[in-house]
């Protein structure tokens, strides 16, 4: 998979992409990931990518021009565009899922006070992390690239893919490692049991449960 991100802030990602797990699959060559400067794409002489709005109001609008040459000139038949953008579609594991599976994404990060109607246009999918303001869509972004990077075979055990949050609308079970007893709270019985049919129905019953308790919107 191809993943490009367009930004004006590609200092933002240095970390995203030199740790851990998308670290991994970048040198595995699972998924390439670019970081574009959208504002090499401006035709004005000092590189401007926003402009004030009309009809008034504070603050600046991106300009149409340079996101949508950028996006010209590396989209093909196989791309998604993906904006970024408070007013999206919120982001569900379920989207992750679907997304992993194209050739190509292009994710656009917004700044400032907005962008430009226009730029909708362009896009496949607008997506929204969740109901907050953030000062751009770069960590958005990188929510979803990393939700998607992980769902992309080979990157991670299938074993930790299988039992996880969201799964079957359903958030995980608990688990333990040593010690048996830490400051007097136990590891439950069933656990050390050996007792493999039992420990997975714990383990179904303690999903519904915790799903019950904690996420019941899940359940309907
Ligand atoms: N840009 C600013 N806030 C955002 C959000 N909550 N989700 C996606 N993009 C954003």
């Amino acid at each position: 998979m191809k993943i490009d991100i367009l930004t004006l802030f590609p200092g933002m990602f240095e970390g995203f992409l030199s740790e851990s797990i998308i670290k991994r699959a970048i040198s595995k060559g699972k998924v390439e990931i670019n970081i574009i400067d959208f504002r090499e794409y401006s035709d004005l002489n000092n590189k401007q990518v926003d402009d004030t709005p009309y009809g008034g109001g504070g603050g600046m609008v991106l300009r149409c021009e340079p996101i949508f040459k950028a996006i010209e000139s590396i989209k093909t038949e196989n791309s998604k565009v993906i904006l970024m953008t408070p007013d999206g579609v919120p982001y569900k594991q379920e989207e992750a899922v679907k997304l992993s599976k194209f050739e190509h994404l292009i994710i656009l990060c917004g700044h400032y006070e907005g962008f430009d109607e226009r730029i909708r246009s362009l896009a496949d999918y607008e997506i929204s992390i969740g109901d907050y303001i953030l000062t751009g869509g770069e960590l958005a972004s990188m929510v979803i690239c990393d939700s998607i990077v992980r769902l992309i075979d080979g990157v991670i055990t299938d074993t930790s893919l299988n039992s996880e949050s969201f799964n079957d609308n359903l958030l995980d079970y608990p688990v333990y490692t040593k010690p048996q007893v830490f400051r007097g709270m136990e590891v439950p019985e069933v656990l050390i049991s050996g007792n493999h049919a039992k420990i997975k129905e714990w383990q179904e019953e303690q999903r519904i449960e915790r799903t019950k308790k904690r996420r019941p919107d899940l359940l309907k």
